[in-house]
């Protein structure tokens, strides 16, 4: 079975998760870029307000072709209790017939469940089949933390079994 992670991350916690899946997993992974500023005190109001809101924004890439692929690793960081907007926008322009797909999100305390939801309704209106979701909390946690959440959640999920 063929794995993608395609991920989103402002400040750098969900890119970490996503390398250890990609690396324990054998999987390709791809990030994608917010072409719109996302930085500074001012930018994240309007990147919460941009989230709660459900804008799209402009993003690199713009679409993915996913031919190649099986299953489908979707993470983005939780605003506003909402996916970013840039995940928002890929899901969006995504093909994910018959596509088994797994939702992360990464969050400092809350909103994780909610943005699932919202997420699992995107998958599943582009023709995805949701198979497994998890959210990890990142306050307060280093690198070397993250890097051990995301290798316990490989086990705990036993997500090699996708593989
Ligand atoms: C604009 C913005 C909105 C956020 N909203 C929430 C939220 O609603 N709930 C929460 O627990 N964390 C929230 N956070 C914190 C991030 O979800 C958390 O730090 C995440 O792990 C960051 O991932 P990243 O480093 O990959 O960008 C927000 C962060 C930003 C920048």
């Amino acid at each position: 079975m063929k794995t993608l992670i395609i991920y989103y991350s402002e400040s750098g916690s969900t890119e970490i998760i996503s390398k250890v899946l990609a690396y324990n997993l054998n999987a390709d992974i791809v990030m994608i870029q917010d072409l719109k500023p996302r930085d500074g005190f001012k930018n994240r109001l309007t990147a919460s307000f941009d989230a709660f809101r459900e804008n799209k924004t402009e993003i690199y890439p713009p679409t993915l072709n996913l031919e190649n692929y099986d299953l489908i690793y979707i993470g983005t960081p939780v605003w506003a209790s909402k996916p970013s907007p840039a995940i928002s926008t890929i899901i969006d322009s995504c093909d994910l017939r018959r596509k088994d797909v797994i939702l992360f999100t990464t969050m400092t305390s809350s909103g994780g469940a909610a943005t699932i939801e919202k997420l699992e309704k995107k998958v599943k209106a582009r023709g995805g089949r949701v198979v497994e979701t998890f959210t990890i909390k990142t306050k307060d946690k280093d690198m070397n933390r993250l890097m051990r959440d995301a290798e316990s959640i490989i086990d705990i999920l036993d997500l090699k079994i996708y593989k």
